[in-house]
Formats: C-alpha cells, structure tokens, sequence
C-alpha cells in the first residue's frame, strides 16, 4: 500500500473518519481562547478607533476618560512608551513589502478604524465606556478609497512579496492569437471586498510574570510569527517571551499575521507592569486586513471547437498606502488550461484602506472566479458541455513554471462529481429548467490551489508507561490538525490512538510555521512522523540489546509496531510491548525531534497543485430576486486524506464560504468617508443554516511523491471555483450572466 505512516504499511487510524480529538474539550468549554485566559491581576484595554480615513490627529482630550473610577490609563501616541516601535521597520513572517501599520506611532491617520488610543480598566465596561469619552481631533483630507477610480495609477510592484509568484512571462502572442480567433470574448469581473469574520474575534491576553517576562495569549496562526513580532517590536529577550494559542475560533487567514490588539497588549502590560487583555469588538474585526478589491479582465479566443488560441487575463488590486500587498490572482489561468498564447498582468493601486491580508486560497478564489465564468461563457458560445470544453483544453503539465505536474487526478474530479451530481441529465438550455415557479440551474467549475510544503519540525516524548507527547509550535485554526498529527503519531509507533497527546501553538514547542496555505499537514504530519519513526529506530535498538530479546538478530526493516508493540514481520510471536521495552531497558522515556521540509530535487522537477470539480444546482425566484443554493458536489484531488471525516468538514467550511462569496458576503466602502459601512454581522451576510442544502464530497484517489506521506493539503481548495459555479449555475437558470459578486437580489431582478 502506498504512502502508508506505519512502517508495516497498515495504518489503524490514518485514512478513517475519526473524531477530532480536541472535540470534548472544545465542547464542554475546557478548551480556552485568547481572550478567555485570566491573571489575578488582569486589566482591560478598549480601543479608540479613529473617525477619519486619512489625515492627522490634531488634539487629544482624555481628563473626561481618565477621570472615570476604575480607569488605569489612556494610552495614546502622544504618551506611549519609548520602547514600543523599538524596532520601525520589524516585518512579521508573512508581511507583503512596504512599512507595516503601527498602531499609536504617531499623529496620522492611514484608515478609517485605526486605532487612536487604548484605555485601559480594571473591567471591560468601565474601560468601553471611558473610550466613548475620549475626544479626538482631526485635520481630514479627502480619502481615495475606490479602486475603480484609481486604476489608471496601477504599477507593478517593485518588490515581490515572499512566497508570492509573480505572474510568468508571457508566452506566445496573445494579442494576435486573439484577433485572430474565430470565437471572442471579452469580459470584466469583480467580487467585493470580504472580511474574514472568524468567529472569535482578536484578543490577545497578556500574563505579567513579573521580571519583565510575559506569557501572551494571542489569536494567531502561528505563535512564531507573534514571538518574532514582540521580540522585534519591543526589543525583548526571547527568553522573557511566551506565546499560546492554543486554540483558534477559526482563522481564514486574518490570524497569520499579529495584529494590532497584541501590540496594544504588551505595550499596556509593559507599561503598566501587570497583565492586560486587548478584545476588539466585531466592529473592529472590520479594521484591518480583508479581501483585497480586484478588477478583473479575461479575454478568451477560441476556435469553434472550443480549442483555446489565446488567454489574457489582467488583474489590479487595491493595497493599502504603506505595503505592497500581493497574492496570485492571474496564473491559475497559465496552469489550468492548455492554451499557446498567454499574457497574465497584475497590478497594484493604493487605496487609503489598512493593508488586505490573506484570505482563504487567497488571489485563487477572485482569478479562479473570473477564468471560470469566462470558460462557462466560452461553453455557451461554442454550444459545448463545460466539462467538454475543460477537457479540450485540459492542461497536462504547467507552463507557468514549465514543469509536468507532481500529480492530477482533476479527469478523475470531474467525472466521479459529473456522475454524483447526475450531470448527464441537463438540459443545456439556459431557462430550460424549472421546479413549479422556481427556475432551476446546473453550473459547474474547476478549483485548483498549490500543495505546499514549509520547514517544519516536531519533537515527540515516548514514556516508560507506553504513553506518547508530540507536538510543534503550530496551530489548530480549526482545521484537524490536532486530530491528523495524533493519527500519524499513533500509527508511526503503533500505538492506541489514546495513548497519544498532541500539544500545539505553543512558543517552548519545536519550531513550526504560521498554519496557512494548506501546507500544515504535509510538513508538520511529516515532521511528527519523522519523530515518531526516530523514536520508533531507538525503541527498536534498545530491544535488541535486552537479554533474550525476541528481536535478537533482525533488521529493523522486519519489524512491525502495532498494538503497542514491536514484533517480527510475521512472526506474532516475537513480540514485546514498547512500554515493556523502556522499563527493561532502564529508561524512562525516549525523546526526538523530526524536521520536515520541501523537497527540493521535487519541487525542481514538478509543479505541486490540488484540483477540484464542482456542482452546484441553484433555484431561483424570479420574482424575489432569491437565489438558493441547493446541492452541491465538490469532487477533491488533494493526494492522501489522513481523515476522512475532517478533511470533509474542511471542504464543507470552504463550500460554504464559497456560497458566502457568491450570494452574500461583501464589505461595502463608502468612499466619501473611506469607511466599510457594513461592520456587523447584521448588515455583512455570512451564510447561515437556512442558505446551506445538501452538500457531497467526493474525494477521488491521487498519489503523490512530494513527501513520504502523499499528503497535499486541503485547507483552501473547497472554496475555490465554488462561487464560479454558482454564478454558472444562475446563467442556466437565468440566461442572466452576472460577473460581479456577490449576487444579490438586484441583479437577477
Ligand atoms: Mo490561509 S489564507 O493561508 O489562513
């Protein structure tokens, strides 16, 4: 069997559903959040956020706020302390180019909901209601917030963002091929701007230890990235810093980078040397990073068979006015299709906003968007089936980086979801479809996302009472990661699935990247495996050396951990339990530590990417203008699923984001104030459970070779191309062929 954890290739428990293992705690509150940690003598902190969008603070009047009892101080830029922005120019792990927002640096205002002051209280409500009294002063000037309006002053960024790729050189000759083609078109998309909206907003809590030292529980991806960033920011010691965070109440992105809450938190606790909790309201969780606006163009020339001859597809993207954000929104339409001649340009333009952050499969969910729609169009114009048009073209290896594909089983996706989904059965016609007065639509799009690995590692603790401890230093954004990392653990070594703890976001733990690109479980779950397997090899040599050891004489290649112990391949009965093995050895426990990482000869040779199918039938009310979703089918090609059950759970979150990105969710700026309007969950629509149906997963079979595991990561991959298919699917229903998302009731009616 290939890919297998256990050295005998028989895994127990990766590969099955099992239960996250986290899930008893979380459900009987034994799991705690940042903002939920305590300390006898924790203070509150409540931000002032500023009115204006751009200009500067002229005046300051805190006496009303200060004068409230129970009011420790309001900390502003005018009298904050020295030491924070020890560091001007500190660049956390994922910050795009540029010169990161600094909460309270100084007088300027960069964007409407920066923070402006902190106070600080002995509870929440005396600190909220004594912020309502601070006054604050402004010069304004006239924001430039509408991207629309700016395009003319899109560049190119001078500086790549790390781990961004740019868009390839473009091949062939786009243009010509273009006039050339017999089939045109030639279309613009947009999707709004999304905010992440966790479900647990930004808190950081911050323990003072005394000594200077500090023990912080952050929101965040990673612990990693905060430790980096108090550490720079602040000049501490390492030493003097601990960061937890040990569960997430969902991330999407907007935890991979520290924000402003956790500076505001060590400053005040610095400050005020005790400790101090920094919780932004929801209003405020529309305050800093979001999906970026992007302006969209894709041109398409095809011959009359549908044969693509030539993809343009140009993007321009807002970014804040001090970093150059960027992520890939143009060349997923290089890698998808097989075309000749391609151009791809992506752009930036400065709007006076904070900086957008990463999203979920961020730039893939707005490109992916626009190809989508742009080939379901090209299907129409050409009389073909989607699926048949997308085979036409289907890609076979990736002219982008010029590299054959690591492994696609996206044929695969879109017959095993085709048949799922009862695909043969529609009717082409758009209109053609009904269920009594509601029109019915079938649409359908492809999803793709890199598979990506980073340096991980993970140190494992095997006792003498046959228990083991793993862990690294990254998080459970609510992913599984708790639950896959005690999979691999409890096969490596063959142990009881109980007899394994996993502990996780926590700075004292092996190093371990923020939790974001779908990478976490292909480099930690090889990092724990390579841990595992080193302890698995000193178990093995200290049962060797015992006296009459039933494994006198073997090869390490023939043994076989299972049921916590470790035997002769095939013959059951030399066997000795593993906790057996440390106590007649005289150890009390054995300790490794794995590392993990891409694998360079690899990735030289082959380009990594998970693929995905998928369905979406939607009724529409012609006369409400209401679109439903009704059933979906996402067929998945992401390698090995070491879950079953979570990896389903991560497709249906990303499903139903994208049904949230499709109908619903959108940040609206009003552009006289510089301001999102609609900061609350009342007037920002998320899917609720009335808007989700039926949802199939399918995940289809794909073996890959770009670590030992097979592993490629599906975090992301669900919401990608889900909102082209619904968009497709209202065409069908509709005739109506809508590029701007979200689709809301204006513009079926
Ligand atoms: Mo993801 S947007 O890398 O949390």
């Amino acid at each position: 069997m290939a890919n297998s954890i256990n050295t005998s290739g028989t895994d127990t428990y990766v590969g099955t559903a099992h239960s996250r293992v986290d899930g008893p705690a979380k459900v009987t509150g034994q799991a705690k959040y940042a903002g939920e940690f305590s300390a006898p003598d924790l203070a509150h902190g409540y931000v002032v956020s500023s009115a204006i969008a751009r200009g500067r603070i002229t005046a300051l009047d805190t006496a009303a706020a200060e004068a409230v009892p129970g009011v420790l101080k309001v900390l502003t830029h005018e009298n904050r302390p020295r030491t924070a922005w020890l560091d001007y120019n500190y660049q956390d792990q994922v910050a795009p180019p540029g010169s990161p927002f600094r909460a309270l640096y100084d007088d300027k205002v960069h964007y409407s909901g920066q923070p402006v002051a902190l106070v600080v209280a002995e509870d929440f409500d005396t600190a909220r209601h004594a912020a309502s009294l601070v006054k604050v002063a402004y010069e304004a000037e006239t924001p430039n917030t509408d991207l629309a309006a700016l395009q003319d002053q899109a560049y190119v960024p001078p500086k790549k963002r790390s781990g961004i790729k740019p868009p390839p050189e473009p091949w062939g000759d786009a243009v010509g091929a273009y006039e050339a083609a017999p089939i045109k078109l030639d279309g613009r998309y947009h999707m709004a701007v999304e905010h992440h909206n966790p479900m647990e907003p930004h808190a950081s809590t911050v323990v003072w230890e005394g000594d200077g030292k500090i023990t912080v529980y952050d929101k965040i991806q990673g612990v990693s990235n905060s430790l980096g960033y108090i550490i720079g920011v602040f000049g501490m010691k390492k030493d003097d810093v601990h960061v937890m965070s040990p569960y997430l109440g969902g991330g999407f992105g907007s935890g991979l980078r520290p924000q402003y809450q956790l500076f505001l938190a060590v400053m005040a606790a610095r400050d005020l040397e005790r400790s101090v909790r920094v919780t932004l309201t929801r209003d405020q969780m529309f305050s800093f990073g979001y999906r970026p606006d992007v302006r969209q163009t894709v041109s398409l020339g095809a011959g009359e068979d549908g044969a693509l001859q030539s993809i343009r597809h140009e993007a321009i993207s807002g970014t804040s006015n001090f970093e150059d954000y960027q992520e890939v929104v143009v060349n997923w339409s290089g890698v998808l299709y097989d075309c000749p001649n391609v151009a791809l340009d992506y752009r930036l333009a400065k709007i006076d906003t904070y900086t957008p952050s990463d999203m979920r499969a961020p730039g893939a969910v707005t490109g992916v968007f626009a190809l989508e729609v742009a080939m379901d169009e090209l299907a129409h114009a050409t009389g073909q089936d989607p699926i048949a048009l997308r085979l036409r073209n289907y890609a076979e290896k990736d002219r982008t980086q010029d590299k054959p594909f690591s492994s696609k089983s996206l044929r695969a996706a879109y017959e095993q979801g085709a048949e799922r989904f009862g695909w043969a059965g529609r009717d082409p016609e758009p209109r053609s479809m009904r269920d009594g007065r509601e029109l019915v639509g079938w649409g359908m799009a492809t999803g793709i996302w890199e598979s990506m690995m980073q340096q991980s590692s993970a140190q494992a603790t095997l006792t003498a009472d046959g228990k083991l401890v793993i862990g690294n230093q990254t998080s459970d954004i609510g992913t599984g990661t708790y639950t896959i990392l005690t999979q691999i653990a409890a096969d490596a070594l063959g142990l009881r699935i109980e007899d394994v703890t996993t502990k996780l976001g926590d700075s004292k733990l092996a190093d371990a990247p923020i939790a974001g690109g779908s990478w976490t479980a292909a480099s930690s779950g090889t990092a724990v495996m390579k841990a595992c397997r080193e302890i698995a090899a000193q178990v093995f040599t200290l049962a060797r050396r015992l006296d009459d050891s039933p494994l006198a004489n073997v090869d390490f290649e023939r043994v076989v951990f299972k049921d916590g112990h470790i035997s002769v391949a095939g013959d059951p009965s030399r066997s000795i339990a593993i906790a057996e093995v440390l106590k007649a050895g005289g150890m009390d426990k054995i300790e490794a530590t794995g590392s993990a990482g891409p694998d360079s000869n690899h990735s030289q040779s082959f380009a990594g990417y998970t693929h995905s199918a998928v369905f979406v039938e939607v009724k529409v009310d012609e006369d409400l203008g209401v679109v439903r979703v009704t059933r979906v089918v996402s067929a998945i090609a992401a390698g090995k699923i070491l879950n079953t059950k979570t990896a389903r759970s991560q497709i249906l979150g990303g499903v139903v984001m994208g049904i949230g990105s499709a109908l619903e969710e959108e940040s609206m700026l009003d552009h006289t104030l510089g301001r999102f309007m609609n900061h609350n969950l009342g007037e920002y629509h998320v899917p609720v459970h009335a808007d989700i149906h039926d949802i199939d997963v399918i995940f289809v079979d794909e073996e890959d070779k770009a670590n030992p595991m097979g592993v490629k990561g599906l975090g992301e991959i669900g919401i990608v191309g889900t909102a082209a298919a619904v968009a497709n699917a209202v065409f069908h229903a509709t005739g109506k062929r809508i590029r701007e998302l979200p689709i809301t009731i204006d513009k079926i009616l």
